[in-house]
């Protein structure tokens, strides 16, 4: 009889428990996240591109997956830290994966439009209200969720090819931009989301693409400029917007200066000791001028040689990062994640 009344008290127990377990993790799966823009954040929205081929992918998940890098990006690295799965890219939007939101960042996209045939910030916002009024998402879903917003280098990537690199008329163009972007943010807000992190612009005089003109040594500091002017406007525009609203709605991600933190703390090392890598190197790299990361001939052989450690290199072709590269970078944005 008393073994009985024990065993049917620790069956209870065991019962509280597994339910317990079963509310938090019910708890844990409340928070979604959505995201909004380019190749920095895009987990697989660009079918038809380097990130569905090799050597993309090759550090994880072990082969191509629509990550523009050799495996995870800011993204993945954000959904861990809100401790829920990579949500899923809106190509997938049929999936049955749909409780940790929607990735709708397209690589190569913008502001405005680029030379990419891919949806820019506007069309992403569209596909996001339409998934709302589709109810595939309900006003308590956005309530606790974080939307994560990043772009505007490949708008000014298309400005400067239009200019022929000429960066006279920059002021203009960036507080064009930044007044579509503030229009995006509202927007994003209105359709119910209450935490939005937004990326300032990373430095783009640092990108391999260009660096490669002194051989890796330094970055290009009137691009940098570029950056720096994007990234400031930026800042103030969601001061402004948190300002109006009377809550920190907005919280920036300042990859301008985890990018240059990072670069010069390898640097400093790659100097030190010269088997680590030089940041601005990237990993992957065509094996002369006429080829790129990926690139294979006509009979199928590969135009690109890899660098021995992934995992030490910072940039992974001439625009990306790295997973490593993410990763450094993400740590130096940790504290301004803990405002989601
Ligand atoms: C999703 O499913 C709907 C209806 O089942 C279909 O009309 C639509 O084309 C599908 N979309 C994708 C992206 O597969
Ligand atoms: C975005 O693209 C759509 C259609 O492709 C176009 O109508 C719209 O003007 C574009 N928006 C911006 C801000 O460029
Ligand atoms: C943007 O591109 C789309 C096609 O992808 C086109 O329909 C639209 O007119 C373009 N809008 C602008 C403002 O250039
Ligand atoms: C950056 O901003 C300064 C001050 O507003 C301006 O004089 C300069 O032309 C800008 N440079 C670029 C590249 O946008």
């Amino acid at each position: 009889m008393v073994k009985q009344t024990v065993s049917s008290v620790i069956t209870l127990l065991l019962l509280l428990f597994i339910l317990r377990e079963v509310e938090g993790d019910k708890r844990s799966h409340e928070v979604k996240l959505f995201v909004f823009g380019d190749s920095y954040v895009d987990t697989g929205n660009s079918v038809n591109s380097a990130s569905y081929k090799p050597p993309s992918g090759d550090t994880f998940p072990g082969k191509p997956a629509g990550r523009f890098s050799d495996g995870c990006v800011l993204t993945d690295y954000i959904a861990s830290y809100l401790k829920i799965k990579s949500p899923t890219p809106y190509i997938f939007r049929n999936s049955s994966e749909l409780q940790y939101g929607m990735n709708f960042a397209h690589g190569g996209s913008g502001i405005f439009n680029t030379s990419v045939d891919g949806p820019n910030m506007t069309v992403q916002i569209d596909s996001f209200e339409n998934l709302i009024k589709e109810k595939v998402y309900t006003k308590a879903d956005l309530e606790s969720s974080v939307a994560l917003v990043n772009a505007a280098g490949n708008d000014y990537a298309t400005f400067l090819l239009r200019q022929h690199g000429s960066i006279q008329d920059m002021p203009v163009f960036t507080t064009i931009l930044i007044r579509q972007m503030s229009l995006n943010l509202r927007r994003i807000h209105s359709l119910g989301i209450n935490k939005i992190a937004v990326g300032l612009l990373e430095p783009i005089g640092c990108m391999p693409l260009l660096t490669v003109a002194s051989s890796y040594e330094k970055c290009l500091e009137p691009f940098n400029l570029i950056s720096q002017n994007h990234s400031q406007m930026l800042l103030q525009i969601v001061q402004e917007l948190n300002k109006e609203l009377g809550k920190p709605v907005f919280v920036t991600l300042d990859l301008y200066n985890s990018f240059l933190s990072v670069i010069s703390t390898m640097q400093k090392r790659h100097s030190e000791n010269p088997t680590l890598m030089n940041p601005l190197q990237p990993c992957c790299e065509g094996v002369s001028m006429e080829y790129s990361c990926g690139s294979v001939d006509e009979k199928g052989e590969k135009k690109y040689c890899l660098c021995k450690k992934p995992e030490l290199s910072f940039f992974w072709e001439g625009v990306h990062l790295s997973q490593n590269g993410w990763y450094a970078v993400y740590m130096m944005l940790y504290s301004s994640l803990s405002k989601l």
